[in-house]
């Protein structure tokens, strides 16, 4: 039976650390993955995730199943978290919840739910986007189609390409895949008014808004990074909101997320919290329970939740203050060439805007490992390390 298949290709993204782990360089430097990493180049446990993993050592009493949508608890402060705590759609009691395997866990649940109600049907995802979004969506049996996003010359948005293509091509019933904040692999986002006249147009030709949120906290703040996706949520009847606690608690590996379903009204959130349900239990039956015990113990604790508010902060201004440096160590080298937009970008990423040779060059000769499209994970940067990126990059130009 298994003498026809054929290896699928090495992850582009993911790939890159096993690289990284081989080479023996020790100028290495890692770009890639999109991980955070303090100024030591070091991953850390956030110190409010440890108080509150201390406190489910000793608390928990029990490692019965969890349930098909997970902690009750969980999903109500994390719909809170991402949504804001008065927004109307949670007091209209239209939102249906699961607690879900990471980001992506939500991101294919959400998928699947989408081909329960509308089998097949057609997902509008940026140029460029995730690498992973695609084949989680064609996975679920959804269509992928292709709106422009980000504009490699100007490396802003581009919103008239955006709105050109998304009023010309979509139908109704048609989704559209946008990114809460700190746009991955870009770091180009929305403004507020971007958000506004995609809503309206959103609603106005009938489209499913489909929000991934994986970076909330890392680019503004918590409040303002979901700005966009709280107006969207105000003005559309029905819209699909992937959430991930992977980078902002720091909760990577414990894959810890949420699925969010608002629906018109409440019965249909009862409707659609069974159907994705049913989904869940068909798939992998219900999630892990730890990383989301951790992330409901800090947001139910006020001190718990204060520390890791201001643990956030300081990691948010850490990866704004290296786009800066960045910025003045490419100029530093004498390279002409203007990078400044990487420090109007938000969030983890920015492409290099290099092209793949150069990438390939960076990673072969210089060891700095950054995906192939250019894109450079910004946390990856230090003190240490940063005079070298920016020499490397001069040595490729
Ligand atoms: C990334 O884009 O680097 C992260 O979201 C990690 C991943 O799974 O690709």
């Amino acid at each position: 039976m298994f003498e026809s298949l054929r290896a699928v290709p090495a992850d582009p993204i993911l790939n890159l650390s096993v690289l990284y782990r081989q080479d023996t360089n020790p100028n290495k430097v890692d770009l890639g993955v999109g991980v955070y990493k303090d100024e030591k180049g070091h991953t850390a446990i956030m110190e409010a995730v440890s108080r509150a993993q201390e406190r489910i050592l000793f608390e928990e009493n029990t490692k019965a199943y969890v349930g098909i949508a997970g902690s009750k608890q969980f999903c109500d402060l994390l719909a809170q978290v991402t949504l804001g705590a008065d927004h109307n759609v949670l007091a209209d009691k239209r939102v249906a919840v699961a607690q879900t395997p990471g980001g992506s866990g939500a991101l294919r649940v959400l998928a699947e739910f989408i081909n329960v109600a509308k089998p097949g049907a057609t997902v509008w995802v940026g140029n460029p986007t995730w690498a992973n979004h695609i084949p989680i969506m064609q996975s679920a049996g959804l269509k992928i189609k292709q709106f422009p996003y980000y504009d490699r010359a100007s490396k802003e948005v581009d919103f008239d390409g955006m709105l050109a293509t998304l009023t010309a091509d979509t139908q109704a019933g048609d989704v559209v895949l946008l990114h809460g904040c700190c746009h991955n692999p870009s770091g180009a986002d929305l403004t507020l008014e971007q958000w506004q006249t995609t809503a309206e147009l959103v609603k106005a030709k009938g489209l499913l808004p489909f929000v991934d949120i994986a970076y909330q906290g890392l680019g503004e703040g918590m409040d303002e990074d979901a700005a966009g996706l709280r107006l969207m949520a105000n003005l559309v009847p029905e819209m699909v909101i992937a959430s991930s606690c992977s980078k902002n608690f720091g909760l990577y590996r414990e894959r810890t997320g949420a699925a969010m379903i608002i629906s018109s009204n409440p019965e249909h959130a009862i409707l659609t919290q069974s159907q994705m349900n049913g989904v869940i239990r068909a798939n992998y039956s219900m999630p892990p329970s730890h990383g989301a015990l951790a992330a409901e113990t800090i947001l139910a604790d006020p001190k718990l939740k204060q520390m890791w508010r201001d643990e956030l902060k300081t990691m948010r201004k850490r990866i704004k203050d290296l786009r800066s440096q960045l910025v003045d160590a490419i100029k530093a080298e004498g390279i002409e060439q203007d990078f400044s937009f990487i420090e109007r970008q938000k969030g983890m990423f920015s492409f290099l805007g290099i092209s793949a040779e150069q990438v390939d060059q960076l990673v072969n000769k210089h060891s700095v490992y950054l995906v192939s499209s250019s894109r450079i994970n910004l946390a990856g940067l230090n003190q240490h390390n940063i005079a070298y990126v920016a020499k490397s990059i001069a040595a490729v130009l």
